[in-house]
């Protein structure tokens, strides 16, 4: 879809030297403050995936806020891939490269049943260590990967290849 990618170039925020020098960071907080361009995101967003999934998953942070949009206009239930420690019940948790050290992600076991068909949701594709770590997450709640569609992938970092075997949809290329 052309006319939203030409929307996400147009109104996020392109950062050169964040958070280090030599990173060139881009900020899609003026498209979720964008009330036109939200809904034209949210709605490409779910378009891509129509009638393949029964729950919406967000990744902390940023994918939260896509996915609580995206669930609501698609009347299905929303769940938040969490940073670790922040879940009260039995949890799943998934570990993953960053670039010093590691982080990790859980999920609750049981607040979707097995068998659930969830799209996932985040703002960037980076190295795709992020979402892979979450695809992860899925499997073993016994969970299947309807797709992950994010609003921005990075070029050259690897992402696709990390995440080779899911169905990937990108709205815009950085
Ligand atoms: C960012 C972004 C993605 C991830 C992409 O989140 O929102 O989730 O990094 O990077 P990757 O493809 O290399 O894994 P971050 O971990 O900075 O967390 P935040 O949303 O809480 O700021
Ligand atoms: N923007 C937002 N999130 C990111 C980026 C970026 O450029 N790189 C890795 N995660």
């Amino acid at each position: 879809d052309r006319a939203v990618a030409r929307t996400i170039e147009r109104v996020c925020a392109v950062i050169p030297d964040y958070p280090e020098p030599g990173v060139v960071f881009r900020d899609l907080t003026p498209l979720f403050a964008n009330g036109a361009a939200f809904r034209e995101t949210i709605d490409a967003l779910l378009q891509q995936f129509e009638g393949s999934y029964d729950v919406i998953a967000g990744v902390e942070a940023r994918g939260f806020l896509l996915a609580s949009a995206a669930a609501y206009a698609a009347g299905v239930g929303v769940m938040p891939v969490r940073k670790q420690g922040k879940l009260p019940r039995d949890t799943y948790a998934e570990s993953y490269q960053l670039e010093y050290g590691t982080a990790t992600l859980e999920i609750h076991r049981d607040d979707v049943p097995a068998g659930s068909r969830v799209l996932i949701l985040d703002d960037v594709l980076a190295t795709g260590g992020t979402l892979a770590a979450t695809t992860r997450l899925m499997e073993r709640a016994e969970l299947s990967v309807a797709g992950i569609g994010v609003v921005m992938e990075l070029d050259g970092l690897g992402g696709r290849e990390t995440l080779r075997g899911q169905r990937v949809s990108a709205l815009y290329t950085a």
